[in-house]
């Protein structure tokens, strides 16, 4: 179906901008100076804006057309039918399950996340060489840092389900292949799960380094 299909297109872009994300936020807590000077170079680059509206395009469009699906899905399956279970057996099935049933709450938080993150820390985007300070601004209330530690859970718990619904709304899940595949996508959604959710408190408790004069 065409509408599975763009919701696993830019599902995965979403996935491929967070990975390249979350390498940039790691900067800020080992090297803030490279942090820094990658991010004023990153803002001077032509092409961002256009990369922007791409990233802004897929995270409107992946929920709307997922809620379209959803609402779909429901009418064809009827008022009586309950929700699907897996019959798989496994150590991570009962989390993979947990993942599928809160599909909707784990995306409906991260776009809550989102809406705030950018207010915070896009428009207006913070001046050159002071990134770090923003996010750590930003950070220093609990309630932020609550809020970004269970963006990272959430977007864990998302990708479980998500890079493996995906990679068969693609096509691409096999019976070959699918134990690897499935590996990978879990492999990858507890790194970048773990990373959003531990990078922000390791950010709070790091001790204070004096940034150099002028970034
Ligand atoms: C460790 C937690 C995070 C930190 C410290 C962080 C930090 C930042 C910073 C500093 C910016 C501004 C970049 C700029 O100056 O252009 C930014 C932008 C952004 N962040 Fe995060 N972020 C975190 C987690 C997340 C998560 C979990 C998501 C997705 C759900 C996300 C999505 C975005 C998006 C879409 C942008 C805008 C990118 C752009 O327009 O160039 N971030 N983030």
């Amino acid at each position: 179906m065409i509408v599975g299909f763009w919701i696993a297109v830019t599902g995965l872009a979403l996935v491929l901008f967070l990975a390249v994300h979350l390498g940039g936020v790691l900067l800020a807590l080992v090297d803030p100076p490279t942090f820094e000077r990658y991010a004023a170079s990153l803002h001077q680059q032509g092409w961002l804006p256009w990369l922007e509206v791409a990233l802004l395009a897929a995270a409107l469009a992946h929920p709307l057309l997922s809620l379209h699906r959803a609402h779909v899905n429901r009418q064809a399956r009827g008022p009586a039918a309950g929700p699907l279970r897996s019959r798989r057996q496994g150590p991570w099935e009962p989390v993979a399950a947990l993942a599928g049933r809160a599909i909707p709450w784990s995306g409906s938080l991260l776009l809550l996340f989102l809406c705030l993150h950018l207010a915070q820390l896009r428009w207006p985007r913070p001046a050159a060489g002071a990134e770090l300070v923003a996010v750590l601004e930003v950070l220093a209330s609990p309630w932020c840092l609550a809020l970004y530690g269970a963006a990272g859970v959430a977007a864990g718990l998302h990708l479980i389900h998500g890079t493996e619904s995906a990679v068969r709304r693609l096509g691409l899940l096999e019976p070959a292949n699918a134990a690897a595949l499935r590996l990978g996508g879990r492999g990858l959604a507890l790194l970048l799960g773990a990373g959003f959710t531990l990078v922000p408190i390791a950010l709070v408790l790091r001790p204070a380094v004096p940034l150099p004069a002028g970034g």
